[in-house]
């Protein structure tokens, strides 16, 4: 017997890097790992309020499947911030599962979506488990999405456009006029819109955020959030998907429907939640200060480094990091900078399809001044004994 065709097809470098840092680290080798935007692993925490009311929840009458769609009053929560009625939202396990039912109701096989060149991989992977076409727009400076590119990309079995705002892994934050283009492309071609807004509350230059909802009035949006960023909480595995714009309801239906076979997502964390999104997110200060400062601190040193280059991140967890005169491909980079130095980054191919030419990594802004400056001597060694 073998494991099915379906099941190979899944990757997900961000947390495969891993396996060969353990590999490294049970040789004895010290690893700073930059590869994962989880805030709690390094100085961040999330609002006291989501702590106290989950364990509160522990206590009361929520020992059994909680309701499919969610909580209610989460539900009721978060349709005050998305502006809709709490019956277009759905609590999920994370963003991530949100973004599995999305593309579940989306896409048949050799149907194709549109996907940001780089794009974050769960959707490159999810498209090729539902065996439809990823087809991935480039971006212009800035990494903002190039308009031109998603007309010339797209075909006639594109059902959907996925636009990731602010982005992960660029940190860019897109301009109203940009999106504004993309959702009429969008009308005009009846795709679905999943708007993935992760990120919209780390922010850490001034910048405004659009929400896609406000601006695609003519297509449907899913737009999906989750506490793992905004509330600095990735373990609490709450998301949703709120879905806009849906006058016939097929899409809430068939929503309603995955929602309902895996049964509920956990109960007292939905409590948590709505804790989280009353208290709002004026917490976040202090963290995006300290976000800005690490950004400046990793924009500086890449920028002293020979061969690195990066456009500095306004939003989002990460730096984008291009590498040139490296003599060989980008996972070759990843190891070798690990086995040599014990930094661990993320391969730009797990994020950046197509540009077989250009050699990117993936870091992490998060870590604290003195790991943060650990990392960049080390990188900095390095990339002084392979540049060519
Ligand atoms: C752009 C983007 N979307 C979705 C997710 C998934 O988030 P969650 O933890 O809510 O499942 C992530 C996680 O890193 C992300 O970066």
């Amino acid at each position: 017997m073998q494991p099915s065709h379906r099941s190979s097809l899944v990757k997900y470098a961000i947390r495969d890097v891993v396996l060969e840092a353990k590999k490294e680290e049970a040789k004895g080798k010290k690893v700073i790992y930059l590869n994962i935007g989880d805030p709690a692993a390094y100085d961040f925490s999330p609002p006291q309020c989501i702590v106290d009311a989950t364990k509160e929840a522990l206590d009361g009458p929520y020992k059994g499947y909680a309701f499919s769609l969610g909580e209610p009053k989460l539900r009721e929560e978060i349709g005050k911030i998305e502006n809709c009625s709490s019956d277009n939202v759905f609590v999920t396990a994370g963003l991530s599962e949100g973004i599995d039912h999305a593309m579940k109701i989306l896409l048949d096989p050799g149907d194709s979506i549109l996907l940001p060149n780089p794009t974050y991989p769960l959707y490159s992977t999810k498209a090729q488990v539902l065996f439809a076409q990823p087809l991935y727009y480039g971006c212009k400076d800035g990494w903002i999405p190039d308009p031109d590119e998603v007309r010339k990309k797209l075909d006639d079995a594109t059902k959907a456009i996925v636009i990731i705002n602010p982005n992960n892994p660029t940190g860019a934050v897109y301009p109203y006029n940009l999106l504004k283009e993309l959702a009429d492309i969008a009308a005009e071609y009846k795709l679905t819109i999943i708007a993935d807004e992760v990120y919209d509350h780390v922010i850490f230059d001034d910048v405004e955020m659009h929400k896609m909802k406000d601006i695609a009035k003519d297509c449907v949006v899913f737009s999906g959030n989750s506490l793992s960023k905004n509330f600095l909480y990735p373990g609490a595995r709450i998301g949703y998907m709120a879905i806009h714009n849906d006058v016939e309801g097929g899409f809430k239906d068939a929503f309603t429907r995955l929602c309902n076979q895996r049964l509920s997502v956990n109960w007292e964390f939905q409590f948590g939640a709505i804790a989280a999104y009353k208290n709002g997110f004026d917490f976040l200060k202090p963290s995006l200060d300290k976000l800005r400062r690490r950004r400046d601190v990793i924009c500086k040193r890449i920028d002293e480094i020979p061969g690195l280059s990066i456009f500095p991140p306004q939003a989002a967890l990460y730096g984008f990091v291009k590498v040139d005169g490296y003599n060989g491909t980008d996972w070759e980079f990843v190891y070798d900078l690990l086995r040599t130095e014990g930094v661990l980054v993320v391969p730009g191919s797990a994020f950046y399809k197509e540009n077989k030419n250009e050699l990117y990594f993936r870091t992490t802004l998060l870590p604290d001044d003195e790991t943060l400056e650990t990392a960049m001597n080390k990188l900095e060694k390095f990339m002084r004994e392979r540049i060519v």
